[in-house]
């Protein structure tokens, strides 16, 4: 799965599925390229909208949609994106992103069971979190394997190789526990910061990589052997916990 905005970079690497986000899409919209959509985006502002911080909020809203839509012509599996407002959802292919808050696993719940709308629970930092998303029946869950890398490194003034990473061991214990209970919400490591912690975690249901570092995989001619294994997860030692009521 290629993390991006730019669809032209994520044509290059030719994944089945995307991954990007408001940030992303910001990113990548300041590409000369990108100008008329930009454009299109700000004539739908101005008539979108009475006060400022509406036409600001369509026309995000906007480049959203459009940058979407780009990315759906260019992968021909699912796209995980935020969405302001629903702007004519295509349900197959298109995975709506809520942070994994007490709220957005609830509103995700309603979303899976109510209206069929498959939900990627993102923002996700913990096995609390994983397994209230795992019961909720969410499609997809993203653990931020970088994010957590930062924090402790921050706190502890350390540096952690890719086997003692914080994120890693976070998205292993979740993968463990999702296959030793049989849950079917599949999970996506994302927010990498080294190609080590993306070896480290080879054998989850799916990795969402930045095209740098999909680049650094792609030159490196190593093996990668398999780290996780849904079998050997089911004869693990781990109790069985619940959050979701
Ligand atoms: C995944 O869906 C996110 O877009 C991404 O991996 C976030 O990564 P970051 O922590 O680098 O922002």
């Amino acid at each position: 799965v290629c993390d991006s905005g730019d669809f032209a970079t994520i044509d290059k690497y030719k994944p089945q599925d995307a991954t990007t986000n408001p940030s992303l899409i910001l990113a990548a919209s300041k590409k000369a390229d990108y100008a008329k959509l930009i454009d299109a985006a700000v004539e739908y502002g101005k008539s979108h909208g009475d006060s400022m911080d509406e036409k600001v909020d369509a026309t995000l809203d906007s480049l959203l949609v459009q940058f979407g839509k780009e990315i759906l012509k260019i992968v021909p599996g699912k796209v995980s994106t935020e969405l302001y407002k629903e702007q004519g959802i295509e349900k197959d292919r298109v995975l709506i992103k809520i942070a994994s808050t007490w709220e957005g696993i609830k509103a995700a719940h309603i979303l899976q069971s109510e209206h069929g709308i498959n939900c990627n629970l993102t923002l996700m930092f913990s096995l609390p979190q994983a397994i209230a998303a795992a019961e909720a029946g969410a499609f997809l869950i993203s653990p931020f394997v970088g994010r957590i890398l930062d924090w402790y490194k921050a706190a502890t003034k350390k540096d952690y190789a890719p086997h003692e990473d914080p994120g890693v061991k976070s998205v292993q214990n979740i993968f463990n526990y999702y296959k030793k209970y049989g849950y079917k919400t599949i999970v996506m490591g994302a927010s990498f910061r080294n190609v080590g912690e993306i070896l480290e975690l080879a054998g989850c249901d799916y990795l969402t990589i930045a095209p740098n570092l999909l680049e650094a995989l792609y030159n490196s001619k190593d093996e990668v052997p398999k780290k996780l294994d849904a079998q050997d997860a089911t004869n693990l030692d781990i109790e069985k916990k619940s959050y979701l009521n």
